[in-house]
């Protein structure tokens, strides 16, 4: 699923699933899973390396619940075994693009967002999309680095 949002799809390249102007790659995927959500995968938060194709675990502490509570009480979104978290880092875009770039980030973020749709339908997934949430209180919980600013939560599961 991460592959199909934001993985990437040349051989030896750098290049992604997603256009991205100037191919300058300005946003993050992080992955909160929970205990026994992914089989094989110890409850966590996790980053999404693209260019090794691997995550990186950031916090053994699945933070599903305390990220349902800062999005307006959202407390479906911590049924889900795993959510997936889209960040933008405006700088790497913006300091070649000036303000336009934040416009550009924002609608890698719509691309990112739909491969997460089509990637959970073609696995007999669910898929949510959340942008009602606090920022600061999303960026604490995750600990996320200070540039990154969180754009949207997409909690994935099986439907039903
Ligand atoms: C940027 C964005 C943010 C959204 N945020 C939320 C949200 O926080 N919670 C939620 O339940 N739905 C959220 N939605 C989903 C919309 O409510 C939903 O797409 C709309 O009701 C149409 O329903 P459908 O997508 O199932 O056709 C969001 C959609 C977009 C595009």
């Amino acid at each position: 699923m991460l592959w199909a949002a934001y993985g990437v799809t040349e051989q030896g390249g750098f290049k992604r699933s997603t256009a991205s102007v100037g191919a300058l790659y300005p946003l993050d995927l992080y992955a909160a899973i929970g205990d026994s959500g992914v089989n094989g995968i110890p409850g966590g938060f996790y980053h999404y390396d693209p260019l090794a194709h691997r995550i990186d675990l950031l916090s053994e502490k699945d933070p599903r619940q305390d990220l349902a509570k800062a999005s307006l009480r959202q407390m479906w979104m911590a049924r889900a075994p795993v959510s997936l978290v889209i960040t933008a880092e405006y700088s790497r875009i913006c300091n070649k693009y000036g303000e336009r770039g934040k416009r550009y980030a924002l609608i890698e973020t719509g691309h990112v967002c739909q491969n997460i749709f089509l990637q959970a339908e073609a696995l007999s997934l669910g898929a949510g999309i959340v942008g009602a949430f606090e920022d600061e209180k999303v960026i604490e919980i995750l600990g996320l680095p200070k540039m990154h600013e969180p754009l949207l939560i997409m909690p994935v599961g099986r439907k039903g």
